[in-house]
């Protein structure tokens, strides 16, 4: 230590928040910094506000590698704004001793509501139905009118049985789905004991699913799992839904499928190359996209603005963050 006193850090913010976490910091530091327009920064731009900073608040729309660790020569730690923090290189961060926090828990049910919205969404036709009755088209009722398919009985098949995982095990039994998951490390006695979930292979996940969930973070062993080889071991009736990275599946190849309809829908709110998304999902009609908006409800946005702030707070005294990373 520098004999420098915790008022004194310097604090970027890479985005401006819900709730008060820019109140909070301003409470404990006499510099914090915002970026003032309601977009992510260049790395350029990125560099010459944090360069001079000890602590940062940043999204996942910021990438925080070697190069960028090597430009901020001040930097004391991150806080995530996100439970997802593939954004960071966590291996350089250690390597440096900087620590790194996340946000976990307070977005567990949102990110899942919007797991079974998007699993609704594309079983029962919502956005097609929204758009037929706009355009003018209902005309009359009609007994096979936009048929969809339930969700009752049939079998979801949960990939990463993490908090959000388990949620969305926990809100689809309420829906009368059997469940079965696969998770690499380790096995989910909650989804099991209280959801009567059954632990199999990813093959037979991939085989015996009428529902996909995607729940799993994205590391080296999760990037690109899903390819066009196991989306043709699917069902040709199976939908895909993915609120957890766009990496996991590889898009160009899910787009390849749902074109030969090897599948019959998708549910993304995430893309391998957001916020470019691939034009052909854009004319699909049975995949409904939304824009990484898993945790975007004003109560969960507003806890992990609190969350980053106290991390953060935290790690300028030297404390280890409540939700540290490592
Ligand atoms: C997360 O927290 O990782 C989410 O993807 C943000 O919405």
């Amino acid at each position: 230590m520098n004999g420098m006193s915790v008022m004194d850090k310097k604090i970027f913010m890479s985005r401006s928040l819900p709730g008060t976490a820019l109140e909070m910091l301003k409470k404990t530091f006499s510099c914090v910094e915002v970026n003032p327009h309601d977009k992510t920064l260049s790395r350029d731009e990125f560099v010459r506000c944090a360069k001079d900073k000890d602590g940062l608040v940043v999204c996942l729309s910021d990438k925080i590698d070697k190069e960028m660790f090597d430009a901020l020569p001040n930097l004391k730690g991150i806080a995530n704004y996100a439970v997802g923090y593939n954004n960071i290189d966590i291996n350089e961060a250690k390597k440096r001793g900087i620590p790194v926090s996340n946000t976990p828990d307070v977005l567990t049910d949102t990110t899942a509501e919007l797991a079974m919205a998007l699993m609704l969404s594309v079983s029962r036709r919502i956005v097609e139905s929204d758009s037929y009755l706009r355009d003018g088209k209902w005309k009359q009722w009609s007994p096979a009118m936009l048929l969809g398919t339930d969700l009752a009985h049939k079998t979801l098949g949960i990939i990463g049985a993490g908090r959000i995982g388990t949620a969305v095990g926990r809100m689809s039994s309420g829906f009368n789905m059997n469940i079965i998951y696969h998770n690499r490390k380790t096995r989910s006695v909650e989804l099991e004991n209280k959801y009567n979930a059954k632990y199999v292979d990813l093959d037979t996940l991939l085989k015996e699913s009428d529902f996909i969930s995607i729940n799993t973070p994205l590391n080296n062993s999760t990037n690109h799992m899903i390819t066009e080889a196991e989306i043709r071991k699917m069902k040709n009736t199976a939908i895909i839904i993915n609120t957890a990275r766009g990496q996991v599946i590889k898009e160009s190849d899910l787009v390849k499928c749902l074109n030969e309809k090897v599948i019959a829908g998708a549910g993304l709110d995430v893309f391998e190359f957001e916020p470019q998304v691939t034009e052909d999902l854009c004319k699909m009609p049975n995949v409904v996209l939304t824009p990484h908006i898993g945790s975007g409800t004003v109560e969960t946005r507003t806890k992990m603005s609190i969350m980053c702030a106290t991390n953060l707070i935290a790690m300028m005294k030297g404390e280890k963050a409540p939700n540290s990373v490592y």
